[in-house]
């Protein structure tokens, strides 16, 4: 028997982490039921899903999170819900925060809705350390205060308050999760790691931004799916937990790392114009989680290492994404940025 709610409607499931956390839990729990509604953003996509798409206990809705008409009789079948569903880049965000606005804020709100009417087992809000801000030292508690500071994190931030206003006036067993940054296969390549080890494939340029100083805490995907099981069956209602993975590397150094493995030339590194109101690090406690008896059990060098292999054996998968409104995505994003280029420190 799992120790998980029975249903489970998981929202955002065609994204990285998402499908990830959608195929193990198939794969594990043998009485648990998954329905995924997902939009199919730029980011979403089927082929993550595809080894899921004939098992008995799937179903696939391509429907949006802000349409009470689609997520209403989902929810009226089902007893938790784990919401990945975001707009997630935030370069992005900077160029246009309209849909992360509708998604991350109103496609919450209406979600939060359908699970306080349909009295859920549970409710799982996806987060981000990014909500904390720029953390100068030490690491940021569940308890500190949100200062969020790009756009991305700001709609995060609106989401993570309502879903807690709605566990203090509704009653709804809602917990909230604030991971770090991710890495792993099925990624989009507009975030650092698939896209310069994609680039690096291809000998394009790597666009640093900056100095390239920025400190990020990474995670490896499968050790987060780990820790929201654990968060699902075991956490309290109305708490947040953080999730991280406690390899703290400034992108300078991830960048070497991913050079090394692919025996690639340090001449690919471009220092380009910093991303504006950048964080220059993210850091988490993740105390109260390892209360419940999460760690990471992935060591950072090794799920590095098999995620560039991935993406090594796996043209057929990012190939055809960088095509299209990915290329415009890339010109926009970088083409000044790589023409101007900045002197290394
Ligand atoms: P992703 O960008 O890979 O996938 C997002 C998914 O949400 C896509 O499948 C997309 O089609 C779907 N989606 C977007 N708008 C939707 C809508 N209106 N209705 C239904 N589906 C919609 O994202 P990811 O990296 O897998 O992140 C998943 C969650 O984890 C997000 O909430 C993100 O904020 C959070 N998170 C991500 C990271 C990270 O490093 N990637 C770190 C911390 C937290
Ligand atoms: P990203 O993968 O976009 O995640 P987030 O902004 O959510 O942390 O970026 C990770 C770090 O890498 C961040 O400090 C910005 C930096 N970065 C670059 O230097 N160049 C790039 O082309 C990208 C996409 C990110």
């Amino acid at each position: 028997m799992s120790d998980l709610p029975r249903r489970l409607l998981v929202t955002g499931g065609a994204g990285f982490i998402g499908s990830t956390f959608v195929r193990r839990v198939l794969a594990s729990h043998a009485d648990v039921s998954v329905t995924v509604l997902d939009k199919l953003t730029y980011a979403g996509n089927l082929a993550n899903l595809a080894e899921v798409t004939d098992h008995p206990r799937y179903r696939f809705v391509r429907g949006d999170i802000c349409d009470p008409a689609v997520v209403e009789p989902l929810a009226a079948n089902t007893d938790a819900i784990v919401n990945f569903a975001a707009e997630t880049h935030v370069d992005r965000s900077i160029t246009d925060p309209s849909a992360f606005i509708d998604t991350d804020v109103h496609g919450t709100y209406v979600l939060l809705e359908a699970a306080r009417r349909h009295a859920h087992a549970r409710y799982l809000q996806i987060s981000t350390d990014e909500v904390y801000g720029h953390v100068a030292e030490g690491s940021s508690g569940e308890d500190d205060p949100l200062r969020p500071r790009s756009p991305y994190a700001a709609t995060k931030a609106a989401a993570d308050l309502l879903v807690q206003a709605y566990h203090v006036t509704h009653g709804l067993p809602a917990i909230t999760t604030r991971s770090s940054n991710n890495f792993g296969p099925h990624q989009y390549p507009e975030k650092i790691i698939p896209l310069f080890v994609t680039n690096a494939i291809d000998g394009e340029p790597l666009p640093l931004y900056g100095d390239g100083l920025q400190i990020r805490d990474w995670l490896y995907v499968e050790d987060h799916c780990d820790a929201l099981e654990i968060v699902l069956a075991q956490g309290t209602p109305g708490e947040v937990y953080n999730i991280g993975g406690g390899t703290s590397l400034t992108n300078l150094e991830l960048t070497q790392r991913i050079l090394d493995l692919m025996g690639a030339p340090t001449s690919l590194v471009r220092h380009v114009p910093d991303r504006p109101g950048h964080d220059r690090r993210y850091a988490v406690d993740c105390a109260k989680l390892s209360a419940l008896g999460w760690e990471p059990r992935h060591g950072f060098d090794e799920a590095l290492a098999a995620t560039v292999a991935w993406y090594q054996a796996r043209e057929d998968w990012w190939r055809p994404l960088k095509s299209g409104e990915y290329l415009a995505y890339y010109r926009h994003q970088y083409g000044d940025r790589l023409a101007a280029g900045i002197a290394a420190e």
